[in-house]
């Protein structure tokens, strides 16, 4: 009887497993273009020859994704690329795909050292310098999502300057800068790769600066009367948040607004994707836990502004956008 239940339980976690193969198949072929490679018919034989890659492993690649239906068989044991919008397209244009690259190359291996971590009480290091590109490229995904209630601040409120503080690759900054093209926007990034892209990406917009640099160690200035902070919170240890939101009010002209879009941390009513993120961010010792919703509050509050809104940006995630106010009144 115990034989047949572990039989039973074995298989059960085989199947929950099955999934894993969707985002593994869709990930190998993302990183090495397969599914540009197999777009026309073709055999593996073929791609191996033209790609350059290990054909018995590309076989099984192959194999996989008939099974999970990511390829096609043809005659002459040709395979084709199944449905597109399934699939992550090429890396070169807007890609889903980083999402895939962000999952398997960074957040599964974390959670996989789970058990060592916790034997020997240690945490792993978040290599900035390797991980940068991808993450500023992830976090761009929200972008069409959280740009509607960033411009719709800009709309509201009389907004000439504009700061956005680890602005990634400056793509809230683009966009909102062709979309207002009186207004200023100045961006901070510390990691050099990603600025240069930010800079590469607004070259041709006369209203944007994007400046390379730490933005503990930003000297303003001038104040502005917008600043974002899109996705930065988890780099912040806990107990500079405050000094933060104290900072950037300061940065603030009367009547200024910031914008914070970040995940938000619950208790165990939110959904599974929280706590994973969370899990995730806590197994390094350079970055921090998400927010919870009364922090937002009390950090704003304790800074001296007025919180207005807050929105849900993609529920499944738990991300929210939160803006707050100086207020004339509500000064020094
Ligand atoms: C998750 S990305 C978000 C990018 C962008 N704000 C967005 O939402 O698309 C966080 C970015 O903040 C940058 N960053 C982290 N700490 C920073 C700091 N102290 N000064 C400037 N940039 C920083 C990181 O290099 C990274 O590109």
């Amino acid at each position: 009887m115990i034989d047949v239940m572990k039989m039973f339980k074995a298989r059960l976690w085989m199947k929950r497993n099955v999934p894993f193969l969707y985002s593994w198949h869709a990930y190998v072929g993302y990183e090495l273009d397969l599914f540009k490679a197999f777009e026309r018919g073709v055999t593996a034989a073929d791609v191996a020859d033209a790609y350059q890659v290990d054909e018995p492993l590309l076989n099984q690649w192959v194999n996989v994704g008939v099974s999970i239906g990511h390829l096609k068989p043809l005659s002459r044991n040709r395979y084709k690329t199944g449905p597109m919008w399934k699939l992550p397209r090429p890396k070169d244009e807007s890609s889903s795909g980083v999402i895939l690259k962000e999952m398997m190359e960074l957040h599964i291996p974390s959670l996989l050292t789970y058990p060592e971590m916790m034997r020997k009480k240690t945490r792993n290091h978040f290599d900035e310098e390797k991980h940068a590109d991808t993450v500023a490229q992830t976090s761009r995904l929200l972008e069409v999502i959280a740009l509607p209630k960033i411009a719709k601040l800009l709309k509201d409120h009389d907004t000439q300057d504009v700061l956005d503080i680890g602005c990634g690759e400056g793509g809230y900054i683009k966009r909102l800068a062709e979309r207002f093209p009186n207004s200023s926007f100045k961006g901070i990034e510390v990691s050099d790769s990603v600025a240069k892209t930010a800079q590469n990406l607004t070259a041709s917009l006369d209203n944007v600066s994007i400046e390379q640099g730490d933005f503990w160690e930003y000297e303003p200035t001038q104040k502005y009367d917008l600043i974002l902070m899109n996705n930065i919170i988890h780099y912040i240890p806990p107990v500079k948040r405050q000094e933060l939101f104290d900072r950037l009010t300061e940065w603030l002209n009367d009547d200024g607004v910031l914008s914070v879009i970040t995940p938000i941390s619950g208790g165990q009513e939110s959904p599974p994707f929280v706590a994973a993120f969370n899990s995730f961010f806590h197994s390094f010792e350079n970055l921090h836990p998400l927010p919870q919703k009364e922090q937002l509050e009390e950090w704003g509050t304790e800074a001296k502004l007025t919180s207005f809104g807050i929105q849900t940006v993609i529920k499944e995630g738990s991300w929210y956008a939160v803006q707050y106010k100086k207020t004339s009144s509500q000064q020094d």
